[in-house]
């Protein structure tokens, strides 16, 4: 197995040569001669897995070197040992401030020396592994949500005569318009993915109604708008912020700005904003691809109509936003022209 490097920062030469004498056998040695030195020769390969590192130097003093390190996100996570003849109290908290991990005293003794550093390798190599782990799960858990929300979403549409592809790209408007809105970009990367979950609830609706090759009848209408709160109910036993907020964007959907929305006819800002972002999304989205039963809007039909519904069906400030990004939205419309099902 290949040795370990150490880096030794000193400008002495019995010390170097003492600590060199102490380390051979167990470990691979570079040294460094000053400040300026020791932060270009830490970046060699392989980087050394610690550094000792002495208070004394000529250029900069030891805190001042440690403190660049630590400042490098590249050699941040390297231990540092101070090395010194100094033994004030001031001067050890002072170098525990900047980032060492320990302090050994001149003169040096070996066992203390090697005890010491093969400690903290084996304490920074468990940390990096355990962020390693960490960052890996948390990757883990975020494909399984997304897989989750994948498949509810398109359970929502199995029977629908929607594409598969209205429900991905009316999230990508949402994204926009809520970045357009200042919203922090988790937020609105959390809206793009509740959002193809808006319509779950037409997995309760059945497929006489939901296909029906005409205008539906009152009382199937009755039923057709229960796919809010059927989708609500599903959604809010995910009890997490993202399902917390498709929940709310699943009921809120299809209110309207002046009330006259269902299923509760919520007005203005009782509405949610997610769900007013969605609303916006989702009729731009509906009136620009072509169904099989209708042919599709231009772009600024649909942009129209949704500056006529400003204060009627849609919130007047998120119109003004969404008609201010109106590039975007034609460029995330354009990235979707092949109906490609582009899951990021
Ligand atoms: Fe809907
Ligand atoms: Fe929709």
């Amino acid at each position: 197995m290949q040795k370990s490097t150490i880096l030794i920062v000193d400008d002495e030469s019995n010390n170097i040569k003492l600590l060199r004498e102490i380390l051979k056998d167990k470990y691979e040695t570079r040294v460094a001669l000053n400040g300026e030195e020791a932060i270009v020769r830490v970046l060699l390969q392989p980087m050394p897995e610690l550094i000792l590192l002495d208070i004394m130097l000529p250029d900069m003093d030891g805190f001042e070197v440690c403190k660049k390190l630590k400042a490098n996100p590249q050699t941040a996570a390297i231990p540092v040992i101070f090395i010194t003849a100094m033994t004030g109290m001031d001067d050890e908290t002072h170098g525990f401030e900047v980032g060492a991990v320990d302090y050994i005293q001149k003169p040096v003794s070996g066992p203390i020396t090697l005890a010491r550093i093969a400690t903290h390798i084996a304490m920074a190599n468990q940390k990096r592994d355990c962020e390693k782990n960490v960052e890996l799960k948390t990757r883990e858990l975020f494909a399984n949500q997304k897989a989750g929300i994948f498949m509810l979403a398109e359970a929502g549409h199995y029977n629908d005569t929607e594409t598969g592809v209205h429900i991905w790209r009316m999230s990508s408007y949402s994204r926009a318009l809520a970045q357009a809105l200042d919203w922090p970009v988790a937020q609105a990367e959390m809206l793009e993915l509740a959002a193809p979950m808006h319509d779950t609830g037409k997995i309760g609706i059945p497929d006489s109604i939901l296909k029906a090759p005409r205008k539906l009848t009152d009382d199937e209408w009755v039923i057709m708008k229960q796919h809010t709160t059927i989708g609500y109910s599903i959604l809010s036993q995910g009890h997490t912020p993202i399902y917390n907020m498709a929940a709310d964007i699943a009921l809120n959907h299809h209110e309207k700005w002046n009330g006259t929305g269902y299923p509760n006819g919520k007005i203005g800002e009782d509405i949610p904003l997610s769900a007013r972002i969605i609303a916006i999304a989702d009729v731009f989205d509906a009136l620009t691809m072509s169904r099989p039963y209708k042919k599709s809007w231009s772009v600024d039909q649909a942009f129209d109509l949704i500056r006529k519904e400003s204060g009627a069906h849609f919130d007047p400030t998120l119109v003004d936003r969404f008609l201010s990004i109106e590039n975007e939205i034609c460029q995330i419309k354009d990235e979707w022209k092949d109906d490609k099902i582009n899951r990021k």
